[in-house]
């Protein structure tokens, strides 16, 4: 099934909640209260059952998301209910990691094959500024421990690199995660949202960030690992572990987009920075038989024509979604 760009449906993403402990200022800002209650989420019911027919469409790798996926109660629930549906070869999660000294093991547990961690900088004063004030550097070095001892590794540890906030500590983390053997992988900010005041002056670009890595420890690309894949790979030249950049802001993935987002009061999304999306709960609850939902999903699909990225000015001025409700 392609999209009107030709563009095969393959990866879905599950926003399971909109709230966060962190409130990092590139995605929600400190003074951020309205959420959504308890009524508006989605039940594990409901995600699982539209999974299945996504994986039913095309889908075979599934990452849940947030705002915080570990502040939904049960969450290793809806794990043990999703890493049973045939033909899904890829669950992972991503977590901002505060939680994981109590979840990693149930998660483990349960079934989930694949953790990924957020960390924006090993200085303690930087990532304070850049959560909120919420959380130190130590709380998520517990998480991370807490995943390789739960079977976890190697783990990908995401960073969003701001220019003037955290790019003068990359060199530090590349050193620390290389020697742990873990991913690290570098995201230029991107203009997600509304309330970030995102400023192009404020990217650094991935050309920029491989040099300043590359001056140090250096570097050689990689082939990609799947088709489609956002990040570029690159090893370390002496042979000891790998890095990735996700560029997408200059140089938009777009044309291999294969993404589906649900958000965690169940509207579908076709693109990160999209503006409106199919209401599937109001669906759901209509008591919509199966074939129905597949017949309207699987023409969702097809009409999409999302390229955002690759159509961004240097002033964006579209109304978005925000990435605490449809999860990065
Ligand atoms: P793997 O399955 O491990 O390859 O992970 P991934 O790279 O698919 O996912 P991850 O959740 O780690 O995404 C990393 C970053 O890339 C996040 O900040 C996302 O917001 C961003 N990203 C992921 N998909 C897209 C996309 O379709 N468009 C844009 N513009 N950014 C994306
Ligand atoms: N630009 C780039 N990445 C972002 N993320 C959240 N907001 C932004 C932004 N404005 C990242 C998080 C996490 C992933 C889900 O999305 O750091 O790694
Ligand atoms: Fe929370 Fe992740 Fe958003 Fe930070 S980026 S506020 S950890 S949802
Ligand atoms: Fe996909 Fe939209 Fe990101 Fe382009 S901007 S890669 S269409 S999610």
């Amino acid at each position: 099934m392609r999209d009107q760009l030709g563009r095969p449906l393959q990866d879905l993403r599950i926003s399971i909640t909109d709230r966060c402990n962190f409130r990092c200022t590139y995605c929600m800002p400190a003074h951020h209260q309205v959420f959504l209650s308890k009524d508006d989420l989605l039940t594990f019911e409901e995600i699982t059952r539209l999974a299945q027919i996504l994986v039913e469409l095309g889908i075979q790798k599934i990452r849940l998301t947030g705002g915080e996926p570990l502040l939904r109660a049960g969450i290793e629930n809806l794990v043990e209910k999703l890493v049973q549906i045939e033909g899904l070869h890829d669950l992972a999660m991503i977590t901002n990691g505060y939680l994981l000294p109590r979840k990693a093991q149930a998660l483990k547990a349960a079934g989930l094959h694949r953790l990924t961690i957020s960390l924006d900088s090993l200085d303690n004063a930087v990532f304070r500024h850049m959560n909120g004030g919420l959380a130190n550097v130590e709380q998520v070095l517990a998480g991370i421990a807490a995943a390789e001892q739960a079977g976890f590794a190697p783990l990908k540890i995401n960073v969003v690199v701001q220019r003037g906030v955290n790019d003068h500590t990359l060199v530090n983390l590349a050193h620390y995660f290389k020697e742990r053997g873990h991913i690290l992988r570098f995201i230029e900010y991107m203009d997600a949202g509304t309330l970030n005041n995102w400023r192009m002056e404020s990217v650094v670009p991935a050309h920029e960030i491989l040099a300043r890595i590359d001056a140090v420890l250096p570097l050689e690309p990689v082939e990609a690992s799947y088709l489609g894949e956002v990040a570029t790979r690159y090893r370390y030249r002496d042979g000891s572990g790998e890095i990735g950049v996700i560029a997408s802001v200059t140089q938009p993935f777009c044309g291999n987009c294969t993404r589906l987002r649900l958000s965690a009061n169940g509207q579908l999304y076709t693109c990160l920075f999209a503006k409106v999306g199919l209401n599937l709960r109001g669906l759901l609850r209509s008591g919509i038989s199966d074939d129905k939902l597949k017949a309207h999903l699987a023409k969702h699909w097809q009409q999409r024509t999302d390229r955002y990225s690759e159509l961004r000015t240097a002033q964006p001025t579209q109304e978005k979604i925000e990435m605490h409700y449809i999860g990065g």
